[in-house]
């Protein structure tokens, strides 16, 4: 995989009297996306353009992969970073492909290579090749453009990409997939990305780190999300990522990472009476009924159990929402919240029961905090 670090060192950019970046220290292992958040003005895209040397620092250093920047010519730098920024940039006189293959061709690639590493792209990034390959950008929805502008600066597989603001511009639902659309091929290609918002809620879903930056072009804290979330590290911080960041961790938590109650379970067909035995031995007011193939149907109140028959679908009183290892455990405790039972029933990908989750497994995973840990320092 290509990928690099990048480290900022005692950078610091002044514009006259006034810092835009002061002091800046921070590195960004190879493979990581880092998310620089904070508002309007406070230094993210002067230290964003410090990396490919668009804006030269005052004082300080940036290295990539130990190598200081100003020490490699200016062109191969820039072909080795890949820029993203909003609305721009494709050129509107050149086709998707010819877009697409700017600096494959810059970098002498033979026209084979480039037209098939440009159809992978298009076929990475969810556009159809035949469709749009030959259109130009005006032809082009916002969201495809900004699709095409991401598969322009991977083109050439560069060790670190640099996106300031790139899906600012299309609506929120078009942004949520070009994210997920964006994570997904990060998962493939391992980049290094440095990305820029001022969007809260979008750095903590993008970023393995967050650099929150504050009015004056000053870093307030480095953390991975979780660590952000639970641990601010100043009253900026803390009111920065908002009163709702208890919720907001939720949603970075996963079924996946908390513990399952095996519930008490019974089958189509087996006696009543053999449930309302194990149901009594474990106190439980309810038991869950699966089917011969193990997917659940629904509760059985234990108070029901009490006839001669086998059990069948029909004596089900309550159902309860199904939820899979990835789902949130925000959206796991929506569903618990409107649901009789509050207890959520956890199946595989084929349906087959793995266990129960409840507000009290849920509200545990929840308290136990990640220890802080600090951020390496360059
Ligand atoms: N070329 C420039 N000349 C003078 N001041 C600038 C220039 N570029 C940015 N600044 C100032 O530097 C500060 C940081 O700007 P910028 O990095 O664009 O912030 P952000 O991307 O976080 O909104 C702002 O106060 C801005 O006005
Ligand atoms: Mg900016």
């Amino acid at each position: 995989m290509n990928q690099a670090t990048v480290e900022f060192r005692n950078v610091s950019k002044q514009y006259g009297p006034q810092g835009a970046v002061v002091d800046l220290s921070l590195l960004v292992p190879a493979g990581d996306i880092c998310v620089l958040v904070g508002p309007s003005g406070c230094g993210k895209t002067t230290s964003l353009k410090m990396v490919n040397r668009l804006v030269e620092p005052s004082s300080g250093q940036v290295l990539i992969d130990g190598q200081d920047i100003m020490k490699i010519d200016v062109t191969a730098l820039r072909r080795g970073i890949g820029y993203v920024i909003q609305q721009i940039g494709l050129f509107p006189h050149q086709t998707v492909a010819e877009n697409i293959g700017t600096v494959p061709r810059l970098l002498g690639w033979p026209r084979a290579r480039i037209q098939q590493r440009t159809e992978e792209l298009l076929d990475l990034i969810g556009l159809d090749p035949a469709r749009v390959r030959n259109r130009y950008p005006a032809q082009l929805s916002g969201g495809e453009r900004q699709r095409v502008g991401v598969a322009r600066a991977m083109a050439a597989e560069p060790p670190v990409m640099l996106m300031d603001e790139p899906f600012g511009a299309v609506d929120p639902i078009v942004r949520e997939r070009l994210q997920n659309e964006f994570l997904r091929l990060h998962r493939t290609l391992g980049t290094t990305v440095l990305f820029v918002t001022h969007d809260i809620d979008e750095a903590i879903k993008m970023g393995t780190r967050v650099a929150v930056m504050q009015q004056g072009g000053h870093l307030a804290q480095y953390a991975p999300p979780t660590e952000l979330l639970a641990h601010p590290a100043s009253d900026f911080v803390s009111r920065f990522v908002g009163v709702d960041r208890g919720l907001k961790r939720l949603s970075l938590l996963r079924v996946a990472d908390v513990h399952l109650e095996p519930g008490v379970v019974a089958h189509v067909g087996e006696p009543s009476q053999s449930a309302r035995h194990r149901a009594l031995e474990s106190e439980s007011d309810w038991v869950l009924l699966l089917d011969k193939g193990e997917a659940p149907i629904g509760w059985i109140k234990t108070v029901e159990l009490d006839h001669a028959q086998a059990l069948t679908a029909q004596d089900v009183d309550a159902s309860s929402p199904l939820v899979h290892h990835e789902t949130t455990l925000r959206d796991a405790l929506s569903m618990l919240l409107t649901s009789l039972v509050q207890t959520a029933v956890v199946v595989d990908d084929q349906g087959r029961y793995l266990g129960t989750l409840t507000l009290d497994e849920l509200g545990l995973a929840f308290r136990s905090d990640p220890a802080p840990q600090s951020a390496p320092v360059p």
